[in-house]
């Protein structure tokens, strides 16, 4: 497969306040480095997600779309996180329905005291994504300024 050199894929990340967010906070505290291309949107819970906002995302441009929560168990509200986990399931089944390749949606676990697997983690869902190429299967339904 050709990769083009000159892609810079749109990552959209959605992570949890209390851990993922603090998690992406100290990759930047260690000065560990990922794409500038990864844009943070913070919400207070993985369960806040709903899996509108990931089609929403992709519709308006996005080529790859993680969400990042704490770790099951560890959830600041005791069981959000489980209930993501859920809906990501439906998600992704229903990614497949659509003809979105699976590989650009991933659900991460990411503790406030892991910097070092955030920025791993995104470097690795760019580089990934970068592969895939621009997300062209929702190009239709793009809003177009
Ligand atoms: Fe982080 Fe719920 S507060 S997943």
């Amino acid at each position: 497969m050709q990769v083009n050199q000159e892609f810079k894929p749109t990552i959209v990340a959605f992570c949890c306040n209390w851990c993922s967010y603090a998690g992406a906070d100290l990759s930047g505290t260690n000065r560990l480095q990922y794409p500038a291309n990864v844009k943070i949107i913070r919400i207070p819970c993985s369960c806040r997600l709903n899996p509108m906002f990931i089609l929403r995302a992709f519709q308006r441009g996005a080529d790859g779309v993680i969400l990042c929560g704490c770790h099951p168990g560890d959830c600041h509200y005791t069981t959000g996180n489980y209930y993501a986990r859920r809906r990501m399931t439906l998600l992704f089944s229903m990614l497949d329905f659509l003809g979105i390749e699976r590989e650009r949606t991933r659900v991460e676990w990411v503790s406030a005291a892991e910097g070092a697997k955030f920025a791993a983690t995104m470097n690795e869902f760019v580089e990934t994504v970068t592969k895939l190429g621009e997300n062209k299967r929702l190009e239709d339904l793009r809003c177009k300024s």
